[in-house]
């Protein structure tokens, strides 16, 4: 049984709009529009109990989940949201044990999302070149309870001749132009590794796509993720009324070896651009011939009706 203790984390919950996420102080209170509740009073119940504040309203406890701490973090940049953590963590295949890059750590939504899931015997690498931001993730990695899974670097790997890691699993991308960095990242991931880059625009999917074969990367694939709301109640289920926005695409690929184009293939590709030409060569004689005789018939015919 999970007990709260002074000091455990707790989602105070009321509905899905108003849910607090603290850690349990015994001296404090939460003060709600829905009323004031004493954190000392959770102290003892089991999560998932529920406490009644002044103003008669139910507050659930419940223990805070990875999705709580993402969508509570606190924000030095844009994040990757819980749409398309879980497909990104699907896709390219991340599991215990496994070795992450990470270019661009901004706050630390991905970084914790995917330490979460590498622990307790993988790690995750994260660089970035903003040291306010690298402070921001640092606070919210620590909150997420995953620091002891990650490194954190202020290095630019763009303009560093360093390679700071080998034989990543999976290389995370979150920067303006992820393509400038894909050749060094080919260098530090193993062999058929996988790349997810964070694109919000299209121009940065086209960009980076060519990069990407360019550097012998295969199984490319850019996608977007929807996800839209569902209000169920008896008798008037429909679509919440919240808007879907752009947040981002994704683009998956994974590190191969094209190897030198060999001598087969190149004489197989001469002689199949010979026989095409010859094969054209032919058709064009043949429908001169036909178009020939054709007009000849009819000047035949002509004459004849004269
Ligand atoms: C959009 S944020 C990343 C957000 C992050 N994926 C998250 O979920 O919280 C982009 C980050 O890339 C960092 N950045 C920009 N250029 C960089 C570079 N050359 N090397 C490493 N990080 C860089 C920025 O400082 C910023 O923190």
């Amino acid at each position: 049984m999970a007990i709260i203790k002074n000091k455990s984390p707790v989602l105070f919950f009321y509905n899905n709009s108003k849910k607090w996420l603290m850690n349990i102080s015994k001296k404090e209170s939460l003060h709600t529009h829905i009323g004031v509740l004493k954190h000392a009073d959770a102290i003892g119940k089991e999560y998932g109990s529920r406490l009644m504040t002044n103003k008669d309203k139910y507050v659930y406890l419940l223990e805070p989940t990875m999705y709580d701490y993402i969508m509570k973090i606190q924000h030095g940049t844009q994040i990757v949201y819980p749409k398309d953590l879980g497909y990104i963590a699907a896709r390219a295949g991340i599991q215990d044990g496994q070795k992450i890059l990470e270019i661009g750590t901004g706050s630390g939504s991905l970084t914790s999302f995917v330490a979460s899931i590498v622990k307790p015997r993988g790690h995750v690498y994260t660089f970035d070149v903003d040291e306010n931001f690298m402070k921001i993730a640092e606070k919210n990695i620590r909150k997420s309870g995953v620091s002891k899974y990650v490194t954190q670097h202020n290095l630019d790997l763009k303009t560093s001749k360093e390679i700071p890691v080998t034989d990543m699993d999976v290389a995370l991308i979150d920067l303006g132009d992820p393509w400038v960095v894909i050749p060094k990242v080919r260098q530090m991931l193993k062999g058929s590794g996988s790349i997810f880059a964070i694109c919000p625009t299209m121009n940065q999917l086209e960009k980076l796509t060519m990069a990407l074969v360019e550097n012998e990367f295969t199984d490319i694939e850019s996608t977007e993720h929807i996800i839209r709301t569902i209000e169920a109640r008896e008798g008037k289920t429909r679509h919440s009324f919240q808007g879907i926005g752009h947040t981002t695409y994704l683009c998956f690929a994974r590190k191969a070896f094209f190897g030198p184009k060999t001598k087969t293939t190149k004489a197989k590709t001469t002689k199949a651009k010979t026989t095409k030409a010859k094969t054209t060569k032919a058709k064009t004689t043949k429908a001169k011939t036909t178009k020939a005789k054709t007009t000849k018939a009819k000047t035949t015919k002509k004459s004849t009706k004269n």
